[in-house]
């Protein structure tokens, strides 16, 4: 797919971006943000809820063709050859306490006619950092702060672990490697838990050069996938396949990737 394919396909998603913008920041420390316990034992607010049915209602109308996949409300359209991912708010538990690491994800991801799948672009959107990342195939990846010019982002240069900054989530649900994740972190020159989507783009950034989480599910991953490997990185799961199909979340500057992955392994 040449450069300008999926130009339309952005700008939808940046209108999903501010639809999704609006509502969240309307809710985000409102006294009366109604909290409710999701089967999984996870927090869900009306805010998470609103802002992916709006977006759902958004991509329905304009692209009464494609699918849907949300956190919050499952499939619509199930079959269709491009579905659109949605996590209306990633980073929850922080948005319901007043930290303002949250964003709205939405990736678009394509099925090509072998049955393969891939992002092919996709948007972070953290009103409440004023920061904004997106990228689509072929065309780069840029973050914009407080409104202003996109700036293109390109992921660092560091090739040792002993020189590499590493992000994470926390440390529950290593299992098996939490020993490995540990001594990986012990190897390395400095880590910060960070957390969520902000590791991740942090890694796009060139700002740290790792981002790790152990437990994830697609609508955590796809706008980072497309976002990372358009900022000349590269994202995987930790087991170091490609995609964000794999349910564990590995972003790297791509110089390091199989040094981690072979740590972590
Ligand atoms: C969570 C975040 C977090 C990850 C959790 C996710 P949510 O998403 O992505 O980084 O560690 O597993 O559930 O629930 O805040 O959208
Ligand atoms: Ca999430
Ligand atoms: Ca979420």
């Amino acid at each position: 797919m040449g450069t300008s394919a999926y130009i339309d396909d952005l700008a939808l998603a940046q209108r999903l971006a501010d639809i999704a913008d609006a509502i969240t920041l309307d809710r985000y420390l409102a006294q009366d943000l109604v909290i409710t316990t999701k089967p999984d034992n996870t927090p869900v607010t009306d805010a998470d809820r609103a802002t992916e049915q709006a977006i759902t209602a958004a991509i329905t109308k304009e692209r009464p063709n494609d699918g849907v996949v949300g956190e919050e409300f499952g499939k619509t359209n199930e079959n269709a050859a491009r579905y659109w991912v949605i996590d209306p708010i990633d980073g929850t538990k922080n948005f319901m306490r007043g930290v303002p690491t949250w964003a709205t994800l939405i990736g678009l991801i394509e099925r090509s006619s072998e049955g393969s799948e891939r992002v092919v672009a996709g948007v972070v959107s953290a009103p409440a950092l004023a920061r904004r990342w997106y990228a689509s195939e072929g065309s780069g990846a840029y973050v914009i702060f407080n409104n202003g010019v996109p700036r293109k982002i390109s992921v660092s240069q560091v090739s040792a672990i002993s020189d590499a900054s590493i992000t994470y989530s926390d440390f529950a649900g290593w299992n098996e490697k939490l020993a490995s994740f540990r001594k990986l972190l012990d190897d390395s020159w400095r880590t910060r838990g960070l957390g969520d989507f902000w590791s991740h783009m942090l890694v796009a950034e060139g700002a740290v050069d790792v981002a790790i989480e152990p437990s994830l599910a697609l609508w955590d991953m796809a706008a980072l996938d497309i976002i990372v490997r358009e900022a000349g990185g590269e994202f995987s799961g930790t087991n170091g396949i490609s995609g964000p199909f794999q349910r564990s979340g590995l972003s790297t500057n791509g110089i390091l990737h199989k040094k981690i992955v072979e740590a972590l392994a």
